[in-house]
């Protein structure tokens, strides 16, 4: 198969479909892969490394889009993307359709087969290709608070971890999924006094038993959430409710009674955000400040580490990127976690949820529809 990589076009996205490293395995594989020029400059990668791996370098993204069979990319196509895209051309990126319907309407036009990232599904239902993002995105939350709890900066001017002698920043996470987990562990590590919030008691279990302790955790009620927020320096908020926007945990009223300078950081501001007076914010401009609370509500937090973020993506990707090369649509027949995957296929709707949220017709793919 001819894979395409074109260069990533949204606004401060450094990322790149596939790493230097993956392309080699699809060259490997016997496969040919198209990358745009620059697409990798992002990383550190120029042409001349992706040549080296085995790519064909194109000069410009209409050159990809025109010869490659399936279009691996990171963030969702834009407008000018949209109209590239063709019938039977396979899509392979995050999507996220659920809050676009300009974009839903775009691939549907198309008639591609768009398979969303952030749907696909593994053996045990989790979601192999969203969660090192995530993971991404949690150890950045609390480097971020970090920041934003300098003095200089709005913040109360405490050192997370203290010194000996003086006590260290109260970390308080809603939400212990893959970014809590990681931003306790981050938290954790730099010495902060950190407790975890979750409405999941088994979660809140292995938790306790994964960091032996060290980590305070709590069922979620509106009374615990209250009483921890108020004594927090940092909130990090990373729960996630399949398909939802996210629950307001933190409410407008509730800042008045929190510290002054105290940090909020929303990561899950992706799916609305779980403070009431939360907003998306970009790396340019990552924090505002409201009743003297630091509100970080960056959006796209993995695109802020490229590399590391660009090579987590690659990890999680590359086996189903594989399975697509090999088998084109037919993978994704034969492989459930595939497709779940799949949103858009020849101008309908192949995924329940989007479909749902949309207020659109849902084909699903075992009702015969033409592969
Ligand atoms: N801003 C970014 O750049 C960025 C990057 C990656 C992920 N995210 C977002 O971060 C959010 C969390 O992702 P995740 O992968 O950790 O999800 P996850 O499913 O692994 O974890 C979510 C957790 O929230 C808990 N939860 C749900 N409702 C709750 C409530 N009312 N009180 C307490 N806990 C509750 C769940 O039990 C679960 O443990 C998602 O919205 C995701 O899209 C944002």
């Amino acid at each position: 198969m001819r894979i395409g990589v074109p260069k990533e076009i949204k606004t401060h996205e450094y990322r790149v479909g596939l790493t230097p490293g993956a392309v080699r395995e699809y060259v490997a594989a016997g496969h040919t892969v198209v990358v745009e020029t620059n697409a990798g400059s992002g990383i550190g990668a120029d042409d001349g490394v992706y040549r080296k791996a085995g790519a064909v370098i194109a000069e410009n993204a209409a050159e990809v889009f025109a010869t490659a069979d399936m279009i691996v990319k990171v963030k969702e196509p834009q407008p000018s993307e949209w109209v590239q895209l063709r019938e039977g051309q396979i899509l392979f990126t995050y999507l996220h359709l659920a809050a676009d319907p300009a974009q839903t309407k775009g691939l549907i036009a198309s008639g591609c087969t768009a398979i969303a990232y952030e749907t696909v599904t593994d053996g045990k239902g989790g979601l192999p290709l969203l969660a090192p993002m995530s993971e991404v995105a949690g150890r950045m939350s609390i480097e971020a608070a970090a920041v934003a709890m300098r003095r200089y900066n709005g913040g109360r001017g405490l050192l997370i971890g203290g010194v000996p002698g003086v006590e260290p920043a109260r970390v308080v996470v809603l939400g212990g999924g893959v970014v809590g987990t990681h931003a306790a562990r981050m938290a954790v590590g730099l010495g902060a006094d950190v407790t975890v919030v979750d409405r999941a008691i088994p979660r809140l279990r292995e938790l306790d038993e994964m960091f032996g302790g060290r980590v305070g955790t709590r069922f979620s009620t509106i009374e615990a959430i209250e009483h921890e927020v108020f004594a927090a320096d940092v909130v990090i908020g990373a729960v996630l409710v399949p398909g939802h926007s996210a629950p307001k945990l933190v409410t407008a009223n509730m800042l008045k009674s929190m510290r002054r300078g105290s940090v909020l950081v929303d990561v899950a501001i992706d799916q609305g955000g779980c403070f009431e007076t939360s907003h998306p914010t970009t790396h340019d401009h990552p924090t505002y400040e409201i009743d003297g609370i630091v509100h970080y509500c960056v959006a796209n937090m993995p695109g802020g580490v490229p590399v590391t973020s660009s090579q987590a993506l690659n990890n999680a990707t590359l086996p189903y990127g594989l399975q697509l090369a090999h088998g084109g649509f037919a993978a994704v027949m034969e492989n459930a976690g595939l497709r779940a995957g799949l949103n858009v296929h020849r101008g309908r709707i192949t995924c329940k949820p989007v479909a749902e949220s949309l207020g659109l017709a849902y084909s699903p793919i075992e009702g015969g529809m033409a592969a």
